[in-house]
């Protein structure tokens, strides 16, 4: 048994999270519902941390890249585990400053920052501030002299290594939205125009090469080619880098094409990432930079499931079987806009052999609003508790109101106990920001 597993399969057959019974998470409240194991997530943001500590003295520091999934509870655990964060809009540094996190540990991102958003990490001391565009270096420079402060910044580095996953999930190709590239010199002229920002601090570089990726190669490729040219910012600009944040990416498991890692798995992509940093800048005569990671999707991931009671059934003979659950794109877009895979079991019949394969539709007006296809079960029927596992990771984080459906609650799972970390929304809030105007009463 893998020691990251937190389902298991109990005594009455039910699929158990962080040793609690699924059906009785369901029962007691309803579906669906997002449920997240927290020893998971902590023993996630251990083991980067741990590494960073014990393989690289320490120098650095590990950020849960919240856009996967935000919230109050998510910050305060990332804070207990002494960990920083990585934030992309003024929503999530806003979540994250509401339950007291240390600012100097936020790092904002976006290719877009919105003035208001600079502003704001401004007021709230926010650490560091990784710059996108020039226009974005021209505001935060005058926004930082009105408030006196030298603000520190990274420049979002593009270093043009394709890694394989899902078009849309990479982002460091060189036709990227994000960051300036290696390649076409943009990224070398930003440095020399950001050295001249007097209210602004350039304390190293940034890249995210994309996400679920599996392959140590590309993560050693885009190390490589980041202390490479931070030995050539040195040679050109006297600037030598003292921050490397080399951003998430760490896939994890879905369903049966992926591998299922290990705690040291994780470790072992951080160490050859250490171990390029130790031997190239031996070679290339620099100091150890401070080093900066950003795992999202490999902390929270696999910690969550979502459950589901199933409705309708529908088979078109000879074509496919659609077994409907009270969810749907609303909560869960990736296979709409990802064509993502899934695993999916019978909560309540988790040992029941799986004879057939079937599409899991939602609930929207749409035919596109699948959850998963052909994912093996057992004949479901009306009433059975479905389980959709490794759902913890932009499920939650990429819900909407659509059809004005519910954002599904959260739970979280520790000790034997589960308690909402975000609650059930009622139709109140469906309607709480629409407003009639008077002439239409
Ligand atoms: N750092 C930066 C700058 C990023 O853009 C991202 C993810 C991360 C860190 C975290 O990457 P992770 O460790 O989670 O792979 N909605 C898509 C994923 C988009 C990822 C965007 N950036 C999905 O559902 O697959």
């Amino acid at each position: 048994m893998n020691e990251r597993d937190t389902l298991k399969i109990n005594g009455k057959g039910h699929l158990e999270i962080g040793g609690l019974d699924t059906v009785d998470i369901a029962r007691q409240f309803g579906t669906p519902v997002y449920v997240f194991d927290e020893k998971h997530i902590r023993d996630m943001m251990r083991v980067y941390k741990d590494v960073i500590n014990e393989d690289y003295c320490g120098n650095g520091l590990v950020l849960y890249a919240s856009k996967a999934f935000s919230c109050k509870a998510i910050y305060k655990i990332a804070a207990q585990e002494e960990i920083g964060v990585d934030v992309v809009s003024g929503g999530e540094m806003f979540t994250a400053l509401s339950v007291g996190f240390n600012p100097d540990k936020i790092y904002l991102h976006g290719n877009n920052k919105l003035v208001s958003e600079l502003e704001f990490a401004l007021d709230n001391r926010v650490g560091t501030i990784v710059v996108d565009s020039y226009r974005e270096a021209d505001i935060l420079d005058n926004l930082a002299g009105e408030r006196n402060i030298k603000q520190n910044v990274l420049i979002r580095v593009n270093p043009g290594v394709e890694a394989h996953t899902h078009a849309f999930i990479q982002t460091a190709r060189t036709d990227s939205k994000f960051g300036f590239s290696v390649s076409d010199g943009s990224a070398k002229s930003m440095v020399s125009y950001l050295l001249n920002k007097r209210n602004l601090r350039l304390k190293g570089f940034h890249c995210h090469i994309g996400s679920q990726i599996f392959e140590k190669q590309s993560f050693i490729l885009a190390t490589e080619k980041m202390i490479s040219f931070i030995s050539d910012m040195k040679d050109r600009h006297g600037f030598e880098a003292e921050t490397l944040n080399l951003g998430g990416g760490f896939g994890i498991w879905y369903n049966d094409e992926d591998p299922k890692l290990k705690l040291d798995d994780y470790r072992d992509y951080v160490k050859s990432i250490i171990d390029v940093i130790n031997n190239k800048t031996k070679e290339l005569n620099l100091k150890k930079p401070y080093l900066v990671i950003e795992p999202g999707r490999s902390i929270i991931g696999e910690a969550g499931i979502t459950l589901y009671t199933v409705g309708a059934i529908k088979e078109i003979q000879g074509i496919k079987k659609y077994v409907a659950v009270d969810g749907g794109m609303f909560e869960n877009p990736r296979y709409a806009l990802y064509q993502s895979k899934y695993t999916a079991l019978l909560a309540n019949r988790a040992n029941d052999v799986c004879t057939e394969k079937v599409t899991v539709a939602g609930k929207c007006c749409e035919s596109g609003d699948i959850i998963a296809v052909d994912v093996a079960l057992p004949i479901a029927q009306s009433g059975d508790i479905m389980a959709v596992l490794s759902t913890g990771a932009y499920n939650y984080s990429m819900a909407s109101n659509y059809n004005r459906n519910f954002v599904p609650p959260s739970i979280l799972v520790n000790a034997g106990k589960a308690e909402y970390i975000i609650k059930p929304q009622t139709y109140e809030d469906i309607v709480r920001n629409d407003i009639v105007p008077k002439r239409l009463k």
